[in-house]
C-alpha cells in the first residue's frame, strides 16, 4: 500500500488580505488609463470562467500547449537531468488553476513532489485533491498566494529538493516587458540555485486570430472581464453596473499586446465605500482588465537572459505559434 494515497493534499493559505485588495484597487483606479492587476480576475467564479475560455474553439493556447506537453514530456525530462522514479526534482507550478496541464510532466518526470500555487484557494485545492489519486506516488500541496509578491516559498518538507518551475499558459504575457523580466528574476529567487523553469508562451500571429482568441463568439471572455466588476461589488461593496460596460479586446501593435478593457457606455458614477470614493466614468472611458503580450521566441530568450536564465531547449507546434521554453538558472548548457 502506498501511504501517499491516504493523505489529501493540504492547502497553505497565504492569500492577500482585504487591506491589500483595497490598496490595489485604489491604486489601479487612480492610474490613467485605469487598470487593475489581472490576479483580481480569479475569484471562484472568475477561475471557472477562465477554464471555460480555455475550452473555446478560438482560444488556441491551451490546445497547443497541452499537445506540446504530451508530445515532449519525455524529452523535457531528459533535459532536466533524466530523473527517474523517486527523482529529486519538485515541480512548482505558478498559477496552477485547475491543474489541467501538469499530468504529462508528473507522469514523465515522476517528481519528488508537486506544488501548485494559485490566487484562488478553493479552486487550486480542489484541483490537487482531484489530481492526487491519478498520481498516487507524487505528494502534492496547494498554496494560495499572489506568486508575484510572495517573498519566499514556505518552509515545507515537499519543497526540500531541487525545483522545476512550471509557468504555462503564456501568463507571463500579462506583465509589461520590464515586469516580465522582474517576474522571471523573482521566480529564480523563489526557486533557488540550480533550478529550472518550463515556460509556455504564445507567439505573435495573425491579428484576427489573436483578437478572436480574446473575444470568443460565445461571449465567455466578456463575462470573464465583467466578473471583475461583480467581484468588486461583492468584496468592496461597490455599485458597478456591469451591463453599462462593454468588453473590448484589441491588438496594440506598438505594445505587441492584446489589450482587454471594459469601456463605460455612458457617463456614470460608481461608489466604492472602503475607498471613501465616488469614481466618475466618462462615456467611453476604459478600465483595462488585462494586457496579453505576445513575444517571439528570440525576445523571450533575451528577456530570460536579462533575468539570469539560460535557454536549455524549446519545443513548438508545427506552425510555430506556441512554444515551451526550458531554461536553467545560472551557467549556460544546451540540451
Ligand atoms: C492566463 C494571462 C495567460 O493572456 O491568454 C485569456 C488570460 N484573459 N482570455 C491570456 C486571458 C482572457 C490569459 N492568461
Amino acid at each position: 500500500m502506498n501511504p501517499t494515497l491516504l493523505t489529501q493534499p493540504e492547502l497553505i493559505d497565504l492569500h492577500p488580505s482585504p487591506g491589500d485588495l483595497r490598496a490595489v484597487v485604489g491604486q489601479g483606479l487612480a492610474q490613467q488609463p485605469r487598470q487593475l492587476p489581472p490576479w483580481l480576475l480569479y475569484d471562484q467564479e472568475g477561475s471557472q470562467l477562465f477554464e471555460a475560455i480555455c475550452q473555446q474553439p478560438e482560444y488556441h493556447l491551451t490546445r497547443l500547449e497541452k499537445g506540446l506537453l504530451q508530445r515532449h514530456a519525455h524529452h523535457i525530462r531528459h533535459c532536466c537531468g533524466g530523473h527517474g522514479a523517486g527523482g529529486l526534482i519538485t515541480v512548482v507550478e505558478f498559477g496552477a488553476g485547475g491543474a489541467h496541464k501538469v499530468a504529462p510532466l508528473l507522469q514523465a518526470l515522476r517528481p519528488a513532489a508537486y506544488v501548485a500555487l494559485d490566487i484562488s484557494a478553493a479552486h487550486v485545492h480542489a484541483a490537487c485533491i482531484g489530481l492526487q489519486p491519478l498520481h498516487p506516488q507524487v505528494p502534492m500541496v496547494a498554496i494560495c498566494c499572489d506568486y508575484g509578491r510572495l517573498s519566499a516559498l514556505p518552509d515545507h518538507p515537499l519543497l526540500a529538493g531541487q525545483r522545476l518551475g512550471f509557468f504555462p499558459g503564456s501568463s507571463l504575457g500579462n506583465c509589461s516587458r520590464a515586469g516580465a523580466v522582474a517576474l522571471l528574476r523573482h521566480m529564480a529567487t523563489l526557486l533557488g540555485p540550480g533550478s529550472k523553469l518550463l515556460l509556455g508562451m504564445d507567439q505573435p500571429q495573425d491579428i484576427a486570430v489573436m483578437e478572436a482568441a480574446y473575444d470568443d463568439a460565445a461571449g465567455v471572455s466578456a463575462r470573464f472581464a465583467r466578473n471583475l466588476l461583480v467581484r468588486l461589488n461583492r468584496d468592496l461593496g461597490a455599485n458597478f453596473q456591469p451591463r453599462h460596460f462593454a468588453y473590448q479586446a484589441h491588438w496594440n501593435p506598438s505594445g505587441q499586446r492584446i489589450e482587454m478593457a471594459l469601456v463605460s457606455q455612458r457617463e456614470q458614477r460608481v461608489r466604492i465605500p472602503p475607498l471613501e470614493a465616488v469614481v466618475p466614468w466618462a462615456m467611453g472611458e476604459k478600465l483595462i482588465t488585462e494586457h496579453s503580450h505576445k513575444w517571439g521566441p528570440e525576445e523571450v530568450q533575451v528577456m530570460a537572459q536579462q533575468a539570469g536564465w539560460h535557454g536549455v531547449g524549446r519545443w513548438c507546434d508545427p506552425q510555430d505559434r506556441f512554444s515551451l521554453h526550458l531554461m536553467e538558472h545560472g551557467s549556460p548548457s544546451q540540451c
